[in-house]
């Protein structure tokens, strides 16, 4: 293990914050290896040819007004500078995964948690976890959308909703099991579309906007081209239950045809959480884990009062 170097699993800069806890960190730009460098520019250039075959149109404006260098790993201050006056978003560094709540409540503020290390150049189409590529070259070029970024923050707003409704409901056999199954459904709603959605408005080519496909080099094209993948319209319905595995080339992809349908999906996809329609879906992956659950319970648990009297004692 390098002390300056910043590769995805080795980098003890980040190990140490998740020693202390920390989930929100800087960007320790000087850390950064040569080798780390080499790792983007060589992904950067490997993917170029692949985003203007396939990438829709709003990712490739998107990748032009941040004004990435193609060399260097960015500084996500840099990137900010440019994202922020257009939709107000910003990338935000964190240690590694946070749990599903504070992820979704993010981008209700219009924070992206981004990975700030990066893959091993040895072995560039290997992803063991998200990286900066993937979060950076993949994520945030969309957040430059308006469109793409209200769907975002609405999907952030179903999660506070959601988290409302269930605040305090540990060990509430019933109501945990409803919360799992809502987590379960929003996962897959953000797997299918943010992370491996297709695009094709009407009368045009199909094209990719998910930011896992976007971020490898024989996905992209597998997920256009390749004869056996099923590519289905977008169907609330089957989305909400589909299971999906993360380890291999996604055989069902969903189609929007642009991302205003994208936003009114998020808001059907409200209308049935509060409904009570997402209580009970189809079993399978993802797992939803106990700290997962526990980021929503916990998330808006009002603090105990302050004791009886005491606000007479202050104004006295
Ligand atoms: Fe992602």
């Amino acid at each position: 293990m390098r002390e300056n170097d910043l590769t995805t699993t080795q980098a003890p800069f980040i190990e140490q914050a998740k020693g202390r806890g920390e989930s929100s960190i800087r960007q320790p730009y000087e850390l950064y290896s040569e080798r780390n460098h080499e790792a983007w520019r060589r992904l950067y250039q490997q993917m170029t040819p692949r985003w203007r075959q396939y990438a829709n149109e709003r990712f490739l404006e998107g990748i032009d007004l941040l004004a990435m260098d193609p060399d260097k790993v960015p500084r996500l201050e840099d990137i900010n500078r440019f994202l922020d006056p257009l939709t107000g978003f910003k990338a935000v560094a964190v240690a590694g995964y946070i749990p599903a709540y504070l992820f979704f409540d993010s981008l209700r503020r219009r924070e992206f948690p981004t990975t700030i290390t990066i893959r091993d150049g040895g072995r560039l189409d290997y992803l063991p976890e998200p990286d900066i590529f993937h979060d950076v070259s993949g994520h945030v070029p969309m957040h430059t959308d308006k469109a793409f970024a209200d769907a975002l923050v609405r999907f952030g707003d179903v999660a506070h909703g959601v988290a409302k409704k269930y605040a305090g409901c540990i060990g509430e056999k019933k109501a945990m099991d409803e919360l799992t199954s809502i987590i379960k459904a929003m996962a897959r709603f953000f797997w299918f579309t943010v992370e491996f959605g297709l695009m094709q408005p009407p009368g045009q080519d199909l094209k990719v906007y998910g930011s896992g496909l976007l971020s490898s080099y024989g996905e992209i094209r597998h997920a256009v081209e390749a004869p056996e993948v099923q590519r289905y319209p977008f169907q609330l319905e089957w989305v909400v239950n589909q299971y999906f595995e993360i380890d291999h080339y996604q055989p069902l992809l969903f189609v929007v045809e642009s991302f205003d349908h994208l936003f009114s999906e998020v808001k059907r996809l409200e209308e049935w959480v509060l409904s009570g329609k997402l209580n009970n879906v189809s079993p399978g992956e993802p797992h939803v884990n106990e700290e997962d659950l526990r980021s929503f319970a916990e998330a808006l648990v009002e603090e105990p009062s302050s004791p009886k009297g005491s606000e007479e004692l202050v104004l006295a």
